[in-house]
């Protein structure tokens, strides 16, 4: 079992370096916010596992059932003895995949990869003692660093829980790209996400009746303070939840009760926030599957099959990069421009 960082020996610099440059456009900006990427310290991802349990939070047993009724094709459609897992979080429905690999007597190994290292290395821990494989865990910002999962072998790439409905299109179409350009012509690609659905269950969603949310989206403050030596005062702030129609996706925001300022020393940031006034902390892009279907091939690659349960309320697709992605036509992929929808 090995760990990596994808940043090299400096880590734990580059992360702070990170969380303080975004904190730093997100909060300085007329209209603030925070990256997602930041919910998922310890205590972030155990309420991200409690929310993946709620009763209104159907998109993780929906894909768990896709998956675990089509692992066997999945399995056998991408020939794959490697599997390399994106926003790897618990990696629990990944247990389904490694099932069916083991099943086939194929599987050789497992990559993690995951900005939250707490929760990488115990999910590498848990699957070296179930399975008797290599595991390799890789600490990392999706947004950036993929360079570092290099390697042989047939890869099955999975990237899961509609985390990539997490980001702008724009950021879709620059992570796709970058996805497609790190895959080797064998590997595959299988990534799940979350159709356009009831605005109601949609809103339930992301704003449960226990508060478990709500809770998970105010802990981002606590990074803030205990990363960025902030004081935000977690008291002075509440949960939002709202659909919005022309960008297809629920946001969450976080908003001040009161006129306050708050001091992130490490940023050397003081913050003003008005009364009422929001952070919007979260985007969850819903999509119908040809559109995103459509933003895997402009990204450069070929869509192979898509699944769905029975209610169409998830898609789970697996997509091949096409082999022009590293032509020599003198435009790489990541200098093609993306129309933004
Ligand atoms: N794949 C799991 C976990 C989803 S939660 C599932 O389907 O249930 C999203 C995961 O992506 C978290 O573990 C979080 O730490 C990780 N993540 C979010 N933004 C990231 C980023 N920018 N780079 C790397 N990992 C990220
Ligand atoms: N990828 C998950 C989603 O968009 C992440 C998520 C679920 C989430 N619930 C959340 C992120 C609440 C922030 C807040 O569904």
């Amino acid at each position: 079992m090995s760990y990596l960082s994808a940043d090299g020996p400096g880590g734990i610099d580059a992360r702070r370096a990170r969380l303080k440059e975004d904190a730093r456009i997100g909060l300085c900006a007329p209209v603030k916010s925070i990256p997602s990427a930041w919910f998922y310290d310890d205590r972030g991802s155990g309420l991200f596992d409690e929310i993946t349990r709620l009763s209104e939070y159907y998109p993780t047993r929906t894909e768990r059932a896709i998956l675990e009724c089509k692992a066997e094709d999945i399995v056998m459609v991408s020939g794959a003895d490697t599997l390399v897992e994106l926003g790897s979080g618990t990696s629990e429905k990944t247990r389904v995949l490694l099932d069916a690999m083991a099943a086939a007597n194929v599987l050789e190994r497992v990559v993690l990869f995951d900005i939250a290292e707490d929760v990488l290395r115990r999910a590498a821990r848990d699957l070296h003692s179930l399975y008797d494989v290599e595991v390799e865990a890789v600490v990392g910002d999706l947004r950036a660093d993929l360079d570092s999962l290099g390697g042989d072998g047939n890869r099955l790439w999975a990237f899961l829980g509609s985390t990539i409905g997490n980001f702008t299109r724009e950021e879709r179409g620059r992570m796709l790209v970058r996805f497609a350009r790190a895959m080797s012509d064998g590997d595959s690609l299988l990534i799940g996400v979350d159709l356009i659905k009831d605005t109601a269950r949609l809103i339930a969603a992301y704003d449960d009746s226990e508060g478990v949310t709500a809770e998970f989206n105010l802990n981002i403050l606590n990074v803030l303070n205990k990363e960025m030596g902030g004081d935000f005062d977690v008291s002075k702030f509440s949960h939002r939840a709202s659909w919005n129609e022309s960008e297809s996706r629920i946001e969450m925001r976080l908003r001040s009760l009161d006129a306050q300022v708050v001091s992130l020393p490490e940023v050397g940031l003081q913050v003003s926030l008005k009364g009422g006034e929001e952070i919007l902390t979260e985007i969850s892009t819903k999509f119908t599957a040809d559109g995103f279907a459509d933003e895997l091939c402009d990204a450069g690659f070929d869509v192979a099959q898509r699944w769905f349960d029975e209610a169409h309320d998830f898609v789970v697709l697996l997509a091949r990069p096409r082999g022009e992605r590293h032509g020599t036509s003198g435009m790489r992929p990541a200098d093609v421009p993306f129309a933004v929808h």
